[in-house]
């Protein structure tokens, strides 16, 4: 069994499951896994680490399946300058159909995006930059509720709010994202209106995840309390794993006059990526949502994306089943 809805029907995918943009995961072995499971794939443009790197990945991830994917464009201040308009070309030119643009608005990048019917998915926490992304022209709407890994913006708004909050007033399609992990998120989300949903941290526990199985198992083992708000106190929040990096970083960031530069080293990206090859669960910023209160297992991506396709179709069923006999 299948559901169609509208982003099935506009991405020509076989379920309404997409994978986000995924720093140091997004990946040919990932999203080509995604992919010929039947949902959207999505190489990380930054993990790539150059235009050039970046359109070897996108021919690699060709060789590994013939199904969709995309790839994701995070736009991020940063202080090296990142060449976003040479990934913009290499995206175009490599003939990818989709792109995941996620930090801020995609307003320099969506007439050339369009130009070259590449569709674009924005994400995005709140409803009112839902509005001006759909404004500018961007095709879908990934809707992140606070329940996510990495920014879920500073208004802290659940999904089960956010989600219907925006497809009341989005016209295009909508993807829901934070905290789905199983066939029950997928059942609820598709009744909020989204017409799919965005898997970050259900993906990182999956066989084909490229990370040390340490790191695979903090998220079976960690549950729905098991996270920290890291950078709030500089408009920046992100939901990472809680560890005594976070911790610390979290410590840190509460004395007053705290700045960022108090907390670089221990942020650093490096050191993180650094963790997640050699298995130190400690050694770094390790990204994670609440949904590690659902990941009870290491399944390939195929059986997980089976499974939460059967589950969505089972929980209707029941629902359904108990709607006649009330
Ligand atoms: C390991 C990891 C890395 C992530 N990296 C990015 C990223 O580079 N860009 C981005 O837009 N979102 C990133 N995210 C956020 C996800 O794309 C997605 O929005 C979020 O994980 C959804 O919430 P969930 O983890 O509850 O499924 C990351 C999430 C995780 C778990």
């Amino acid at each position: 069994m299948h559901f169609e809805t509208r982003l099935t029907r506009m991405l020509g995918i076989r379920h309404p499951i997409v994978m986000g943009g995924l720093t140091f995961y997004g990946r040919a072995e990932l999203a080509s896994a995604v992919a010929n499971a039947g949902g959207l794939g999505m190489l990380t443009a930054l993990t790539a680490g150059s235009p050039d790197a970046l359109a070897r990945e996108i021919a690699r991830c060709r060789t590994m399946t013939d199904q969709p994917f995309g790839v994701n464009l995070t736009l991020l201040p940063t202080i090296t300058p990142v060449p976003y308009a040479d990934y913009r070309r290499v995206i175009i030119e490599s003939g990818v159909g989709v792109v995941e643009t996620a930090g801020r608005a995609p307003t320099e990048h969506i007439e050339d995006f369009k130009a070259a019917g590449v569709k674009v998915i924005h994400k995005c926490a709140s409803v009112r930059h839902a509005l001006a992304a759909e404004r500018i022209g961007v095709d879908v709407i990934s809707i992140d509720g606070f329940e996510c890994a990495g920014h879920p913006g500073e208004e802290d708004i659940g999904g089960l709010v956010l989600i219907p909050a925006t497809a009341d007033k989005v016209r295009i399609p909508i993807i829901a994202s934070g905290g789905f992990a199983d066939g029950r998120g997928l059942a609820a989300a598709l009744a909020l209106g989204a017409d799919g949903i965005n898997l970050g941290t259900r993906l990182c526990a999956t066989k084909e995840a490229p990370s040390h199985p340490n790191i695979k198992q903090i998220y079976v083992d960690k549950d729905e309390r098991s996270t920290n708000l890291i950078f709030r106190s500089l408009k920046n929040t992100a939901r990472v794993v809680k560890n005594s990096v976070s911790d610390e970083i979290v410590d840190r960031l509460a004395k007053p006059g705290a700045e960022f530069s108090d907390v670089a080293e221990l942020a650093a990206g490096v050191r993180g990526r650094e963790a997640l090859v050699t298995g130190d669960t400690e050694g770094g910023v390790i990204w994670g949502g609440q949904s590690m209160g659902l990941i009870h297992d290491i399944p390939t991506c195929d059986e997980l994306i089976t499974r939460i396709v059967r589950e969505a179709g089972s929980r209707i069923d029941l629902l359904q089943d108990s709607r006649k006999s009330a």
